[in-house]
């Protein structure tokens, strides 16, 4: 039987994601009538990313889930208009791109790469960094996305520490949750990195009050969301010393307005929202593992749980 997906992400995503999608579908022995307009009604599966048009879902009546091509979830879950269930991203592709950034940067830092990138006298300054293994990095959020570059770094030998919700044990992390756990984290956080999403739960998760807790210097990323950090806090413990330096991916307000103070702070690198992106190949390959379960009465992947926020 056929079924009817109607791609709702932004147009300049359609010539990229058409082939991908019509290649998952063949490959996965669904027949799929996938189009970009479509009478709501007769729609089975919506294909959705917040930065494309549709914002009302209530005359899709028929339609069986919605299917995100976004891992982050805040503006979908929070849409009163989405009955259906709803599943985020996770592509072997972005979390592979995460994963790539995230240890890049730690490397920057824990290098100190910027020592020599950016010389501009002609000393022959000679600084030798520490092992990794005598460098700790904490990761905020073990999800599908933390998990995979705790991962990395700890095969990397650095000292990783990681917080979640939930108890977790991750072969070569040392894992946390808790009120608690988070103070551990923080206390031996040289770099901190931010892979929380953003919930009322986890707003302003750096404070005033947790960055103090951070060994002094600490370097922080930041490519989770832009809420998790007090922006106001953040800006005085970079004053202070008290961090040494962020990267921050993501914000508040995107674009970061050009008035913002981290675009002009000597001690803040800002990155456009491009840590990872979902990869249309290996994303098609979910949306269609989806459609396929939902047709065969099976559970769906990465289903949202509403309620919890993500
Ligand atoms: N910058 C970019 O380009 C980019 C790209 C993709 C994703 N992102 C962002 O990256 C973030 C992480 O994505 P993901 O796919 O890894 O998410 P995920 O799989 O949902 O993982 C979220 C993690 O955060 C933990 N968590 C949630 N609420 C918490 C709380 N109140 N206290 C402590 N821990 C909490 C969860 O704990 P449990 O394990 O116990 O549930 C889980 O470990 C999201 O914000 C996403 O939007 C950014």
């Amino acid at each position: 039987m056929s079924v009817n997906v109607l791609f709702a992400g932004r147009d300049a995503l359609w010539p990229e994601y058409e082939p991908a999608l019509k290649a998952a579908f063949a490959k996965a022995g669904l027949v799929v009538d996938l189009r970009r307009e479509f009478s709501p009604s007769k729609v089975d599966y919506i294909i959705y990313a917040p930065s494309g048009k549709l914002r009302d879902l209530t005359p899709f009546t028929r339609c069986k889930a919605v299917l995100g091509l976004w891992a982050g979830v805040e503006s979908i879950i929070t849409n009163p208009t989405l009955t259906q269930p709803y599943t985020r991203m996770v592509d072997a592709g972005l979390t592979e791109g995460m994963v790539e950034w995230v240890t890049g940067h730690v490397l920057r830092y824990h290098l100190d790469m910027d020592r020599d990138i950016f010389r501009e006298d002609r000393e022959w300054q000679v600084h030798i960094p520490p092992l990794a293994r005598h460098r700790s990095v904490g990761i905020l959020g073990l999800g599908a996305l933390g998990s995979a570059c705790a991962q990395a770094l700890s095969a990397l030998n650095f000292d990783v520490h990681g917080w979640s919700r939930s108890a977790k044990s991750l072969p070569g992390v040392c894992c946390h949750y808790s009120p608690a756990g988070l103070r551990d984290v923080l206390a031996q956080s040289e770099i901190l990195v931010l892979l929380l999403p953003n919930t009322s739960a986890t707003e302003n998760t750096l404070n005033a009050e947790t960055l103090a807790l951070l060994p002094k210097g600490a370097r922080i990323l930041n490519p989770g969301r832009g809420a998790l950090i007090e922006d106001a806090a953040l800006l005085a413990a970079l004053d202070a010393g008290q961090v040494g330096h962020a990267t921050l991916d993501v914000f508040r307000v995107e674009p970061l307005p050009q008035d913002h103070p981290y675009w002009a702070h000597p001690d803040v690198t800002v990155t456009p929202h491009i840590a990872s992106e979902t990869r249309p190949v290996t994303a098609s390959d979910v949306i269609a593992e989806n459609i396929r379960r939902s047709e065969a009465g099976e559970p769906l992947l990465h289903q949202v749980d509403k309620a919890r926020g993500y």
